[in-house]
């Protein structure tokens, strides 16, 4: 029986650290699923298109990997796509507290549905979408923490951003 894994995340956008989880988590289960979230109680800076877009060119190297988006509840979206296991990765001990209280309700609601943690690439434990977001805007080089892809969405966004006048 092929074991498929759903790893979700806002991705806005995606990091190195978020890709390391994602390939060490392609290399673990039969076929990984990214799933981007729609609907979230962050306003992303890009659109979920564009978050799925960018995942979606990042991680093409990835055979067992496919990139969808998502609404609703993450444990009625893994029922959907027949998955039994959510993986997140783990930063540092601040995310532990978070990520259990989150992976308790998501067992209450769906016990049948595991969460499985992957410890993020150590040097990188500092790294967070709205810290990137964060350098971008303020035009620092952010080529380090994201894949190229990235760094031009945030240069067209910068561009578009001149164009209209606004920054
Ligand atoms: N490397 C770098 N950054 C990482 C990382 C890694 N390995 N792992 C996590 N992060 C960052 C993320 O980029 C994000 O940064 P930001 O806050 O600066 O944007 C932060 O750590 C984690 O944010 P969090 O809100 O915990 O997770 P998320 O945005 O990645 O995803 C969902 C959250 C979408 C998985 C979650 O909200 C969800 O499941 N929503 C659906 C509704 C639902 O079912 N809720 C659960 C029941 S209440």
């Amino acid at each position: 029986m092929r074991v498929t894994a759903v790893y979700p995340g806002t991705f806005d956008p995606m990091t190195v650290g978020h890709i390391d989880v994602a390939r060490r988590a392609s290399s673990m289960f039969d076929d990984l699923i990214v799933a981007v979230a729609a609907s979230t109680t962050k306003s992303p800076f890009f659109s979920l298109e564009e978050r799925v877009d960018m995942a979606t060119t990042i991680l093409s190297d990835l055979d067992n990997v496919t990139v969808q988006s998502f609404g609703g509840l993450l444990v009625d979206y893994a029922s959907e796509v027949g998955s039994k296991v959510i993986v997140r990765g783990l930063r540092a001990i601040s995310d532990f507290e978070y990520e259990v209280q989150i992976a308790g309700v998501n067992r209450h609601l769906a016990p049948n549905i595991e969460t499985v943690f992957i410890a993020a690439a150590q040097e990188y434990t500092f790294l967070s979408s709205s810290i990137v977001r964060e350098i971008a805007r303020l035009q620092g080089d952010v080529s380090e923490f994201v894949h190229p892809e990235v760094v031009e969405s945030f240069a067209r966004r910068h561009h578009r951003a001149i164009h209209e006048g606004y920054a």
